[in-house]
Protein backbone atom coordinates (compact mmCIF):
# COMPACT_ATOMS: atom_id res chain seq x y z
CA UNK A 1 0.00 0.00 0.00
CA UNK A 2 0.99 3.90 -0.54
CA UNK A 3 2.24 5.67 1.85
CA UNK A 4 -0.42 8.21 0.71
CA UNK A 5 -3.19 9.01 -1.05
CA UNK A 6 -2.21 12.07 -2.85
CA UNK A 7 1.35 13.91 -3.13
CA UNK A 8 1.11 17.38 -4.11
CA UNK A 9 4.21 18.97 -5.71
CA UNK A 10 3.50 22.70 -5.46
CA UNK A 11 3.03 26.49 -4.23
CA UNK A 12 1.87 28.16 -0.92
CA UNK A 13 1.33 31.90 -0.78
CA UNK A 14 0.19 34.28 1.36
CA UNK A 15 -2.50 36.04 -0.71
CA UNK A 16 -3.01 39.79 -0.03
CA UNK A 17 -7.12 40.09 -1.23
CA UNK A 18 -9.02 43.27 -2.19
CA UNK A 19 -12.67 43.72 -3.76
CA UNK A 20 -13.35 46.17 -6.22
CA UNK A 21 -16.22 46.83 -7.77
CA UNK A 22 -14.15 46.43 -10.92
CA UNK A 23 -10.51 45.96 -12.02
CA UNK A 24 -8.46 48.89 -12.72
CA UNK A 25 -7.02 49.67 -16.37
CA UNK A 26 -3.87 50.33 -16.64
CA UNK A 27 -2.16 53.62 -15.05
CA UNK A 28 -5.51 54.07 -12.95
CA UNK A 29 -6.25 54.10 -9.53
CA UNK A 30 -9.34 52.89 -7.71
CA UNK A 31 -10.72 52.59 -4.26
CA UNK A 32 -11.05 49.18 -3.15
CA UNK A 33 -12.38 47.15 0.53
CA UNK A 34 -12.34 44.29 2.27
CA UNK A 35 -8.58 44.04 2.58
CA UNK A 36 -7.64 40.40 4.00
CA UNK A 37 -4.36 38.50 4.12
CA UNK A 38 -5.87 34.62 3.26
CA UNK A 39 -3.87 30.84 3.20
CA UNK A 40 -3.66 30.33 -0.46
CA UNK A 41 -1.13 29.12 -3.49
CA UNK A 42 -2.16 26.59 -5.95
CA UNK A 43 -0.14 23.95 -4.30
CA UNK A 44 -1.73 24.25 -0.61
CA UNK A 45 -5.59 25.21 -2.07
CA UNK A 46 -5.07 21.37 -4.21
CA UNK A 47 -3.62 19.42 -0.89
CA UNK A 48 -6.35 21.14 1.18
CA UNK A 49 -9.31 20.38 -0.96
CA UNK A 50 -7.77 16.75 -1.26
CA UNK A 51 -7.65 16.46 2.36
CA UNK A 52 -10.96 17.51 2.58
CA UNK A 53 -12.36 15.02 0.29
CA UNK A 54 -10.95 11.95 2.15
CA UNK A 55 -7.78 11.57 1.22
CA UNK A 56 -4.36 10.95 2.74
CA UNK A 57 -2.32 13.87 1.65
CA UNK A 58 1.63 15.01 1.67
CA UNK A 59 3.07 18.46 0.87
CA UNK A 60 6.47 18.81 -1.28
CA UNK A 61 6.97 22.38 -1.19
CA UNK A 62 9.05 25.48 0.42
CA UNK A 63 8.30 29.06 2.79
CA UNK A 64 10.30 31.12 3.83
CA UNK A 65 11.25 31.73 7.40
CA UNK A 66 8.86 34.54 8.28
CA UNK A 67 5.00 34.82 9.54
CA UNK A 68 3.42 33.62 6.33
CA UNK A 69 5.72 30.27 6.42
CA UNK A 70 4.67 30.17 9.59
CA UNK A 71 1.49 30.38 9.33
CA UNK A 72 0.77 28.34 5.88
CA UNK A 73 3.00 25.45 7.52
CA UNK A 74 0.25 26.02 10.37
CA UNK A 75 -2.67 25.47 7.99
CA UNK A 76 -0.97 22.27 6.45
CA UNK A 77 -0.56 20.71 10.00
CA UNK A 78 -4.07 21.64 10.87
CA UNK A 79 -5.63 20.34 7.84
CA UNK A 80 -4.02 17.06 8.29
CA UNK A 81 -1.47 17.03 5.58
CA UNK A 82 2.13 15.94 6.10
CA UNK A 83 4.44 18.07 6.00
CA UNK A 84 7.95 16.30 6.11
CA UNK A 85 8.61 17.28 2.54
CA UNK A 86 7.74 21.17 2.91
CA UNK A 87 11.00 23.08 3.69
CA UNK A 88 11.89 25.99 5.18
CA UNK A 89 14.17 28.44 3.71
CA UNK A 90 16.55 31.01 5.18
CA UNK A 91 16.37 34.40 4.30
CA UNK A 92 14.03 33.64 1.52
CA UNK A 93 10.45 35.11 1.78
CA UNK A 94 6.94 32.91 1.81
CA UNK A 95 5.26 33.25 -1.89
CA UNK A 96 2.80 35.92 -1.85
CA UNK A 97 -0.30 36.53 -4.49
CA UNK A 98 -1.62 40.23 -4.61
CA UNK A 99 -5.00 39.46 -5.63
CA UNK A 100 -8.37 41.82 -6.84
CA UNK A 101 -11.62 40.44 -6.89
CA UNK A 102 -14.28 42.27 -8.33
CA UNK A 103 -17.88 42.15 -8.44
CA UNK A 104 -18.78 39.54 -10.49
CA UNK A 105 -16.51 37.48 -8.18
CA UNK A 106 -13.67 37.47 -11.23
CA UNK A 107 -10.32 37.75 -9.86
CA UNK A 108 -7.16 39.10 -11.19
CA UNK A 109 -3.76 37.83 -9.70
CA UNK A 110 -0.39 38.53 -9.77
CA UNK A 111 2.21 36.00 -7.67
CA UNK A 112 5.87 36.51 -6.16
CA UNK A 113 7.16 33.08 -6.15
CA UNK A 114 9.79 33.57 -3.52
CA UNK A 115 9.90 30.39 -1.65
CA UNK A 116 8.10 28.53 -4.30
CA UNK A 117 10.67 28.59 -6.98
CA UNK A 118 13.21 27.03 -4.90
CA UNK A 119 11.64 23.68 -4.04
CA UNK A 120 13.44 20.20 -4.95
CA UNK A 121 12.33 16.66 -5.42
CA UNK A 122 15.08 14.86 -4.14
CA UNK A 123 12.96 12.27 -2.47
CA UNK A 124 8.97 11.48 -3.16
CA UNK A 125 7.02 9.02 -0.64
CA UNK A 126 4.64 6.71 -2.94
CA UNK A 127 1.37 7.45 -3.28
CA UNK A 128 -1.22 6.73 -5.84
CA UNK A 129 -1.59 10.15 -7.57
CA UNK A 130 1.03 12.72 -8.04
CA UNK A 131 -0.63 16.14 -8.30
CA UNK A 132 1.20 19.70 -9.54
CA UNK A 133 0.93 22.96 -10.97
CA UNK A 134 3.06 25.38 -12.39
CA UNK A 135 3.99 27.62 -9.54
CA UNK A 136 7.21 25.54 -8.93
CA UNK A 137 9.52 24.86 -12.01
CA UNK A 138 8.29 22.75 -14.78
CA UNK A 139 12.19 20.72 -14.08
CA UNK A 140 10.31 20.12 -10.29
CA UNK A 141 7.86 19.06 -11.62
CA UNK A 142 9.12 16.61 -14.15
CA UNK A 143 11.14 15.27 -11.56
CA UNK A 144 8.36 14.44 -9.25
CA UNK A 145 6.33 12.26 -11.99
CA UNK A 146 9.55 10.45 -12.72
CA UNK A 147 9.75 9.54 -9.07
CA UNK A 148 5.95 9.11 -8.83
CA UNK A 149 5.30 7.11 -12.25
CA UNK A 150 8.77 4.52 -11.12
CA UNK A 151 5.99 3.93 -7.70
CA UNK A 152 2.78 3.62 -10.09
CA UNK A 153 1.55 6.66 -9.41
CA UNK A 154 -1.33 8.43 -11.89
CA UNK A 155 0.11 12.12 -12.16
CA UNK A 156 -1.80 14.66 -12.28
CA UNK A 157 -0.92 18.25 -14.24
CA UNK A 158 -2.53 21.44 -13.58
CA UNK A 159 -0.60 23.64 -16.35
CA UNK A 160 -1.54 27.05 -14.27
CA UNK A 161 -0.20 29.74 -14.53
CA UNK A 162 -0.66 28.86 -18.35
CA UNK A 163 3.21 28.74 -19.87
CA UNK A 164 4.69 26.65 -22.35
CA UNK A 165 5.50 22.78 -21.34
CA UNK A 166 8.91 20.86 -22.28
CA UNK A 167 7.86 17.58 -24.34
CA UNK A 168 9.72 15.44 -21.58
CA UNK A 169 7.01 16.85 -19.05
CA UNK A 170 4.08 16.11 -21.02
CA UNK A 171 5.58 12.77 -21.55
CA UNK A 172 5.62 11.80 -17.67
CA UNK A 173 1.63 13.24 -17.24
CA UNK A 174 -1.50 10.77 -17.14
CA UNK A 175 -3.65 13.51 -16.80
CA UNK A 176 -3.99 17.22 -17.90
CA UNK A 177 -6.21 19.59 -16.25
CA UNK A 178 -5.59 22.83 -18.28
CA UNK A 179 -8.82 25.54 -18.87
CA UNK A 180 -9.44 26.82 -22.01
CA UNK A 181 -7.19 30.01 -21.89
CA UNK A 182 -4.01 26.41 -21.20
CA UNK A 183 -5.18 24.40 -24.29
CA UNK A 184 -5.01 27.43 -26.45
CA UNK A 185 -1.22 28.37 -25.04
CA UNK A 186 -0.65 24.50 -25.44
CA UNK A 187 -1.43 23.98 -29.02
CA UNK A 188 -5.11 23.10 -28.72
CA UNK A 189 -7.15 20.15 -27.65
CA UNK A 190 -6.22 18.13 -30.82
CA UNK A 191 -2.32 18.19 -29.61
CA UNK A 192 -2.59 17.45 -26.49
CA UNK A 193 -5.02 14.58 -26.52
CA UNK A 194 -2.83 12.15 -28.13
CA UNK A 195 -0.03 13.21 -25.56
CA UNK A 196 -1.77 12.21 -22.26
CA UNK A 197 -3.75 9.68 -21.17
CA UNK A 198 -6.90 11.98 -19.89
CA UNK A 199 -7.26 15.47 -21.31
CA UNK A 200 -9.74 17.62 -18.88
CA UNK A 201 -10.92 20.70 -19.88
CA UNK A 202 -12.05 23.09 -17.37
CA UNK A 203 -14.57 25.41 -18.55
CA UNK A 204 -15.43 27.79 -15.59
CA UNK A 205 -19.34 28.69 -14.81
CA UNK A 206 -20.23 26.04 -17.93
CA UNK A 207 -18.26 23.11 -15.98
CA UNK A 208 -15.83 20.48 -17.56
CA UNK A 209 -15.17 18.10 -20.25
CA UNK A 210 -13.35 14.89 -20.59
CA UNK A 211 -11.87 15.31 -24.34
CA UNK A 212 -11.13 12.09 -25.87
CA UNK A 213 -9.86 11.55 -29.64
CA UNK A 214 -13.57 10.29 -30.62
CA UNK A 215 -15.38 13.40 -28.62
CA UNK A 216 -16.03 14.77 -25.66
CA UNK A 217 -18.14 13.75 -22.51
CA UNK A 218 -19.62 17.38 -20.97
CA UNK A 219 -19.67 17.64 -17.26
CA UNK A 220 -22.16 20.02 -16.48
CA UNK A 221 -22.13 22.79 -13.53
CA UNK A 222 -23.25 22.38 -10.89
CA UNK A 223 -25.98 25.31 -10.05
CA UNK A 224 -24.30 28.09 -7.55
CA UNK A 225 -23.81 31.85 -6.74
CA UNK A 226 -20.67 33.00 -7.34
CA UNK A 227 -18.53 35.72 -4.77
CA UNK A 228 -15.20 34.41 -5.43
CA UNK A 229 -13.88 32.46 -7.83
CA UNK A 230 -10.40 32.70 -6.29
CA UNK A 231 -9.49 28.72 -5.68
CA UNK A 232 -12.09 27.37 -7.79
CA UNK A 233 -9.96 25.37 -10.02
CA UNK A 234 -7.70 24.43 -7.27
CA UNK A 235 -11.04 22.48 -5.65
CA UNK A 236 -11.63 21.17 -8.68
CA UNK A 237 -8.00 19.39 -9.26
CA UNK A 238 -7.80 18.80 -5.86
CA UNK A 239 -10.83 16.77 -5.63
CA UNK A 240 -10.34 15.08 -8.98
CA UNK A 241 -7.12 13.77 -7.12
CA UNK A 242 -8.45 12.75 -4.42
CA UNK A 243 -11.14 10.61 -6.05
CA UNK A 244 -9.03 9.17 -8.39
CA UNK A 245 -6.60 8.11 -5.84
CA UNK A 246 -9.83 6.40 -4.27
CA UNK A 247 -10.38 4.45 -7.55
CA UNK A 248 -13.08 5.79 -8.94
CA UNK A 249 -13.68 6.00 -12.70
CA UNK A 250 -12.82 9.05 -14.27
CA UNK A 251 -16.49 10.32 -14.87
CA UNK A 252 -17.34 9.62 -11.53
CA UNK A 253 -14.35 11.70 -10.24
CA UNK A 254 -14.85 14.74 -12.78
CA UNK A 255 -18.70 15.33 -11.37
CA UNK A 256 -17.46 14.87 -8.00
CA UNK A 257 -14.94 17.43 -9.29
CA UNK A 258 -16.94 19.94 -11.11
CA UNK A 259 -19.44 19.84 -7.63
CA UNK A 260 -16.33 20.94 -5.98
CA UNK A 261 -15.20 23.36 -8.14
CA UNK A 262 -18.72 25.10 -8.03
CA UNK A 263 -18.91 25.24 -4.24
CA UNK A 264 -15.51 26.83 -3.94
CA UNK A 265 -16.97 29.64 -5.57
CA UNK A 266 -19.39 30.62 -2.97
CA UNK A 267 -16.94 31.25 -0.35
CA UNK A 268 -14.40 34.00 0.34
CA UNK A 269 -10.42 33.37 0.07
CA UNK A 270 -8.65 30.34 -1.47
CA UNK A 271 -7.91 27.97 1.21
CA UNK A 272 -11.15 28.71 3.52
CA UNK A 273 -13.36 28.21 0.29
CA UNK A 274 -12.11 24.93 -0.05
CA UNK A 275 -15.11 22.25 -0.10
CA UNK A 276 -15.63 19.26 2.24
CA UNK A 277 -16.74 15.64 0.86
CA UNK A 278 -19.65 16.38 3.07
CA UNK A 279 -20.55 19.08 1.21
CA UNK A 280 -19.67 17.93 -2.11
CA UNK A 281 -21.73 15.09 -1.62
CA UNK A 282 -24.78 17.12 -0.30
CA UNK A 283 -24.74 19.53 -3.28
CA UNK A 284 -24.34 16.14 -5.90
CA UNK A 285 -27.57 14.97 -4.00
CA UNK A 286 -29.60 17.97 -4.17
O1 LIG B 1 -5.55 29.45 -7.90
C1 LIG B 1 -5.65 30.46 -6.92
C2 LIG B 1 -4.31 30.73 -6.33
O2 LIG B 1 -3.47 31.28 -7.33
C3 LIG B 1 -4.29 31.74 -5.22
O3 LIG B 1 -4.51 31.17 -3.95
C4 LIG B 1 -2.95 32.43 -5.38
O4 LIG B 1 -2.09 32.18 -4.32
C5 LIG B 1 -2.39 31.93 -6.69
O5 LIG B 1 -1.43 30.97 -6.51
Amino acid sequence: MSEFDVVVVGSLNLDLVVRSARHPSPGETLTGSDYAEIAGGKGLNQAVCAARSGARVAMVGAVGDDHAGEYLRGIVQTEGIDDTLLATRPGVPTGRALITVDDSGENSIIIVAGANATVEVDRLPTSNVVLAQLETTTDVVEEAFRRGRAHGATTILNPAPAATLPDSLLDHCDVLVPNEHEVDLLGGRGALVSRVGHLVVTLGAAGAELVGIDGSISVPPSRVEPVDTTGAGDAFCGSLAARLAAGDDVADALRYAAAAGALATTVRGAVPSQPSRRDVLDLLDA
